[in-house]
């Protein structure tokens, strides 16, 4: 069966470092993939592969019926921005425009990229905004948004564009704690109908195991295991995966004060 992406043998070195190896993947379309692993092993830069803002040292991707192969050399300008137009991705910093409003931020990519007229745009996006529960919050500067809302306007924004993926890199690692809820029941929400394909980077090991079909542990810049929520979690096979899940546990045990 064609999968609606494959990633084979790609590779990213930033000079003499060696980011990722050899990631070979393929994703169903509608399936919602939770990327998990250690800080430094390479998860936002195999995100940010998928979405063109790294060239990839080697290796090709797929999505769709588009493929991209790389060679050392730069791609050429209309091959990234065919796998941009494909890809959305939500920042951890949310990366919102500082001088536009909600409602401007989440047309922008529908003006300036795909050209439609502002008006059109507005009407499109509204729904969006009430999707993410803020439509009371449209004309709302960033500055004047909580971390939450902001971020909960950049999946908005990722969102008009259609993408075939959408790509989240930590979405609630900057948040407060109080924030972090409302934030994932918006991407939980999303993840519901399974039809819009999701990779998410997460260190919510409860939300992960919730709501992804297929969990993938990333270390040193290789897919080390890959798996159902239960499998990887419940039932890890490899040495790493299990140290990596102990040391989070513990983590946690002692922020919740247990063990004292
Ligand atoms: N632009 C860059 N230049 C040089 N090294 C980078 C760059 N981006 C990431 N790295 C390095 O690549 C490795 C993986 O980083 P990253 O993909 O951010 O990991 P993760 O998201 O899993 O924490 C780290 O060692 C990081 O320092
Ligand atoms: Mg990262």
């Amino acid at each position: 069966m064609n999968s609606l992406i494959e990633v084979k043998k790609l590779r990213k070195s930033f000079g003499k470092l060696d980011v990722l190896h050899e990631i070979d993947l393929a994703v169903e379309k509608g399936e919602v993939i939770a990327i998990i692993g250690p800080s430094g092993s390479g998860k936002s830069t195999f995100l940010r592969c998928l979405n063109g803002l790294e060239t990839p040292t080697a290796g090709s991707i797929k999505i769709g019926t588009h493929t991209l192969k790389f060679n050392g050399k730069k791609p050429k300008d209309k091959e990234i921005r065919s796998l941009r137009s494909q890809t959305s991705m939500v920042f951890q910093s949310f990366n919102l425009f500082p001088h536009l409003t909600a409602l401007q931020n989440v047309m922008e990519g529908l003006v300036t990229v795909q050209g439609m007229s502002k008006e059109a745009a507005s009407i499109q996006v509204k729904g969006l905004l009430e999707k993410v529960g803020l439509s009371q919050k449209k004309d709302a500067f960033p500055i004047q948004l909580s971390g939450g809302q902001q971020q909960r306007v950049a999946i908005a924004r990722a969102l008009a564009m259609n993408p075939s993926v959408l790509l989240l890199d930590e979405p609630t690692s900057a948040l407060d704690p109080e924030l972090v809820g409302g934030v994932l029941a918006i991407i939980r929400e999303l993840t519901k109908d399974k039809t819009q394909t999701m990779m998410i980077v997460t260190h919510e090991m409860n939300f992960a195991r919730d709501v992804a079909d297929r969990v993938i542990f990333m270390d040193d810049g290789k897919i080390i295991e890959t798996g159902t929520p239960d499998e990887v979690f419940g039932h890890p096979t490899h040495a790493r995966t299990k140290q990596f899940l102990d040391q989070l546990y513990v983590g946690i045990e002692k922020n919740l004060g247990w063990g004292l």
